[in-house]
């Protein structure tokens, strides 16, 4: 049983490492490196706590507007974190999902997540979401045309559309909606998100850079989370 007082479903914008290789005078590349540890340490955590889905942003639609070096390098990272992590990762029943457009990625990148994806198919632990190439508004319009395309093959149906419908054309099909979600670095944005799946999420926007973000950093956002007032439009008092 998960602790009552424990979101099912956390989702984090890792950002800022950029940022934490300026202060340290290193390479961009440093950073998202460096990065990959403090992230390695935070699904470990998640998963041996008892959080049921937990959404990582790694890259979005629009990251593809960087420098071309930084772009390949993140590619050959996404290799680098499946080769050392898969492991691990799926002797704790943790189960991997690629959330974007994979067909973007470099055919080894690919080929890691698609391998990741399979290999974890069957488990029943912790959900893990990459999210890989992206964006909220790229999964509507897939969504949609999914559901043009659906109408189209079985005659149109006179039912007008539900929000049950549109779920289930999203990548996080099947999963709970965001209970949390944490940014670090400071900026208080979504940067196109799981914007409809964190329509009710409690957000917080810690300072720290993701390089120097911990488990301990992690746990105070869960004891935050766990003081929050969930109303969902309702009335408590
Ligand atoms: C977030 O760190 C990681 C990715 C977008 C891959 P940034 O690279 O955005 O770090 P800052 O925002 O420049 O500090
Ligand atoms: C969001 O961070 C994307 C990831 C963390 C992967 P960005 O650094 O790309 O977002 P903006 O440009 O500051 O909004
Ligand atoms: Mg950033």
């Amino acid at each position: 049983m998960p602790n009552p007082g424990l979101p099912r479903h956390v989702a984090i914008i890792m950002d800022g490492n950029g940022r934490w290789a300026k202060q340290h005078a290193f390479s961009v590349m440093m950073g998202h490196r460096k990065g990959v540890e403090a992230l390695r340490e935070i699904i470990r955590y998640s998963s041996n706590i008892g959080i049921k889905v937990l959404s990582l942003y790694a890259f979005s639609t629009e990251n593809w507007s960087r420098p071309e070096a930084e772009i390949a390098a993140l590619m050959r990272l996404i290799v680098e974190f499946f080769r050392s992590e898969i492991d691990e990762l799926h002797e704790n029943k943790v189960r991997i999902r690629i959330l974007g457009d994979i067909n973007a990625l470099t055919a080894s990148a690919r080929d890691a997540v698609i391998m990741a994806q399979e290999r974890t198919r069957g488990n029943t632990g912790m959900q893990l979401n990459i999210a890989l190439n992206y964006g909220a508004r790229d999964e509507l319009i897939r969504a949609v045309n999914a559901l043009i395309a659906d109408a189209r093959d079985g005659g149109s149906s006179a039912e007008p559309l539900t929000w049950k419908d549109i779920e289930h054309h999203l990548y996080t099909k099947g999963q709970p909606d965001v209970d949390l979600l944490i940014r670090t670095s400071g900026e208080q944005r979504l940067s196109n998100f799981l914007l409809l799946q964190s329509a009710y999420a409690e957000l917080f926007f810690p300072q720290k850079l993701w390089p120097d973000y911990t488990v301990a950093d992690y746990q105070d956002a869960l004891a935050a989370y766990v003081q929050r007032e969930r109303r969902f439009g309702g009335r408590t008092t």
